[in-house]
């Protein structure tokens, strides 16, 4: 049963079709400013808007990765799953499985709504909520999934500690981020350009690029080895190398196969995501 999965005080479903309700934003009040004023434009085809942040092809492949860690009828969550396009295609590849998608802004799970149709209720289920105070149950899910989302969250400690206690014991998290590339710190002080590892953008929302600092991080609550992975080497939006990013490119298939040696390109990759199981309740 869906329902058992959410904390018993509490979530149900909305007229919208989403669970759950939260209108406290905390420390993230100006970033779901600026969110909910991005989620107003339309786009004809968001898989396109999609490839200007993403590389498609490189997050397909790390999704499949993903999923052959869970186990049939398995249930997943996505911190921070916006529009839920990483989950498009999931009634091809693992029609069992059920993900849960949570995001702060309601209208981004809106938007979702509409580019995942009919797997809604059936496949995918939308939650409107906060990764620091998840509104799931102990040991809920077989696996956890997060892209481009933490590196928001100024209260890292707070989420990595939820995604323990709701991960099932065996159950994967996979964490990507920006990654903190010595090489782009370089080539932006070569262009006079600031390079922020850690702090406010824009004056917009808070960004925090993936260092040591998270692994250790993440070691501390899960007590076991973590390991790093680079993706998006060849994908690099913030120098207008946005080609190959579109869904089957060729050159984003090449990007996702240098992921494969991601470890001896760490200075060129975009992204660094941790991966950590959770072996025992502590
Ligand atoms: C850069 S977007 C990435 C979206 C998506 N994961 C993807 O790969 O396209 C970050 C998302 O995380 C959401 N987010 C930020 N802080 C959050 C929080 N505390 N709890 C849940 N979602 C959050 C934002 O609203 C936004 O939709």
């Amino acid at each position: 049963m869906i329902e058992d999965i959410f904390q018993a005080n509490g979530i149900t479903i909305k007229k919208d079709g989403i669970y759950g309700d939260i209108s406290d934003y905390g420390e993230q009040e100006l970033e779901v400013r600026v969110r909910k004023k991005f989620a107003k434009n339309h786009f004809d085809y968001y898989l396109d808007h999609i490839s200007k942040h993403h590389s498609i092809p490189v997050m397909d492949k790390e999704i499949i990765r993903f999923l052959e860690t869970i186990p049939k009828n398995g249930t997943i969550l996505d911190i921070g799953g916006c529009w839920g396009w990483h989950w498009r295609k999931i009634n091809e590849i693992r029609p069992d499985i059920k993900v849960f998608i949570i995001e702060l802004v309601r209208s981004n799970l809106h938007i979702a709504k509409n580019i995942l149709g009919k797997l809604i209720d059936k496949n995918i289920f939308l939650v409107n909520g906060n990764a620091i105070n998840l509104p799931f149950n102990n040991n809920s899910f077989d696996g956890v999934w997060s892209v481009q989302a933490t590196q928001h969250i100024p209260s890292l400690e707070l989420v990595y500690r939820e995604v323990f206690r709701v991960l099932k014991v065996g159950g994967l998290f996979a964490d990507y981020n920006l990654n903190n590339s010595y090489l782009s710190k370089l080539i932006y002080i070569l262009f006079g350009k600031k390079y922020l590892v850690e702090g406010i953008v824009n004056n917009q929302f808070f960004l925090r690029r993936t260092t040591d600092k998270n692994r250790s991080l993440l070691n501390t609550i899960f007590k076991t080895k973590v390991r790093s992975r680079y993706t998006e080497i060849l994908f690099h939006p913030e120098y207008k190398l946005s080609v190959g990013s579109r869904e089957k490119s060729l050159f984003g298939m090449v990007d996702s196969y240098l992921a494969n040696f991601g470890y001896l390109l760490q200075p060129f990759a975009r992204q660094r995501s941790l991966h950590v199981l959770k072996l025992k309740v502590i």
